[in-house]
C-alpha cells in the first residue's frame, strides 16, 4: 500500500533526481525540507514545490558538515516530525583516461560527500524516528554499489559503502518501526550524467527515474534497483571469477568529469 508521506526531507534537492523527487512529493498538505548548496537552483525547486501548494523550508548546507546537518535536521524534526528522509546528495568523478587512478583528494571527496554525507543525513534523525516508532529512510546509492568499475574507483567505493551501511541499518531499525530503502539506479538524465563521457546504456529520463524511485519508497521497498539488465550484468560480474568480471569491465571506455571546479 503506498505511504502518504507528508513531511519529507531531501538532500541534493537543487538538481537532478533530488529536485524531481521534491516536485513529486509536493502537494497542498506536504511540508518539505530541501537541502543543497546552490542557493539559486535550490530556490527554483522550492518555488516549483510551493506552486503545487507545499510548505517548503530550504537550507544551503554541505552534507559533509556533520554538526551543521545535525543542527538543522534536529530543529526541522522538532518543528515538523519527519515521515521520510531521502539522502540523495552525491558527486561523481573518475581517473583521467591516461592515469592509473584518480588520486587521494578526488577519491576521498566522493567518500566524504556520498558516504559520510549520507551518514550525516541519516544518523541525526534515527533516535527520533525510533522513539516515534515510525519513519522511512531512503539512501540513493547506485548500481556502482554492486561491483567496482574501473572508471570510478572512489565513486564505487562510496556507493558500495553506502549500500552496506544502509543494509546493516535495515534489520536493526525494522523492529523499531523504521523502514530503510536502498536505491540503486542505473544511468538517468541529469547534470551529473552530462559530465559522463562514454556509453550510458538504458539511460532513463530524470522524471522516469524519479517515478520509479518514488514508487519504490512509497511502497516501503527494501531495495529499488533498475534497470534490471544492468543490475543483473553487474551482479554477474561480481559473482563470476574476478578474471572474467575484470575482462568484461575493462572493455568499457568511460570518463567522468568531476562535478566541481578543481580549486573548489
Ligand atoms: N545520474 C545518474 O546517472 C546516477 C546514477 C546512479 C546514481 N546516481 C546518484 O543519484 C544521486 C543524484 O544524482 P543526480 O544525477 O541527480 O546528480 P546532480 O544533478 O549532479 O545532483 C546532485 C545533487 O547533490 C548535491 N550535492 C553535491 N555535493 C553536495 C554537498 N557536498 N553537500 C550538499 N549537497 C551536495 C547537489 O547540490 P548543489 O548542486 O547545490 O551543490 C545536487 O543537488 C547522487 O547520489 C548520484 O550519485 C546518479
Amino acid at each position: 500500500m503506498p505511504q502518504p508521506y507528508r513531511v519529507v526531507v531531501i538532500t541534493g534537492a537543487s538538481s537532478g533526481l533530488g529536485a524531481a523527487l521534491a516536485h513529486s512529493y509536493a502537494r497542498p498538505d506536504s511540508v518539505l525540507g530541501l537541502l543543497g548548496r546552490d542557493r539559486q537552483r535550490l530556490g527554483a525547486t522550492a518555488d516549483a514545490c510551493e506552486e503545487k501548494g507545499a510548505s517548503v523550508r530550504v537550507a544551503t548546507i554541505d552534507v559533509a558538515d556533520a554538526p551543521a546537518m545535525a543542527e538543522w535536521l534536529g530543529r526541522f524534526d522538532r518543528e515538523q516530525p519527519v515521515d521520510l528522509l531521502v539522502a540523495n546528495a552525491g558527486v561523481s568523478a573518475g581517473p583521467e583516461p591516461d592515469s592509473p587512478s584518480e588520486g587521494v583528494e578526488t577519491a576521498s571527496r566522493q567518500i566524504r560527500v556520498n558516504l559520510l554525507g549520507a551518514i550525516n543525513t541519516v544518523e541525526p534523525l534515527l533516535p527520533a524516528f525510533c522513539a516515534r516508532g515510525r519513519g522511512q529512510v531512503a539512501v540513493v546509492a547506485s548500481i556502482a554499489a554492486y561491483r567496482g568499475l574501473p572508471y570510478s574507483p572512489g565513486y564505487c567505493a562510496s556507493k558500495a559503502g553506502l549500500r552496506a551501511y544502509a543494509e546493516a541499518l535495515r534489520p536493526r531499525l525494522a523492529p523499531r518501526g523504521v523502514g530503510v530503502t536502498i536505491v540503486c539506479p542505473g544511468f538517468f538524465d541529469s547534470p551529473m550524467t552530462d559530465r559522463f563521457n562514454g556509453p550510458t546504456p538504458f539511460l532513463a529520463s530524470g522524471e522516469a527515474a524519479a517515478r520509479i524511485v518514488k514508487r519504490g519508497i512509497d511502497r516501503g521497498r527494501r531495495r529499488v534497483a533498475f534497470p534490471w539488465p544492468l543490475v543483473l550484468g553487474l551482479q554477474f560480474c561480481d559473482f563470476a571469477p574476478a578474471i572474467i568480471g575484470d575482462a568484461i569491465l575493462r572493455r568499457f571506455r568511460f570518463h567522468i568529469r568531476p562535478g566541481w571546479a578543481l580549486d573548489e
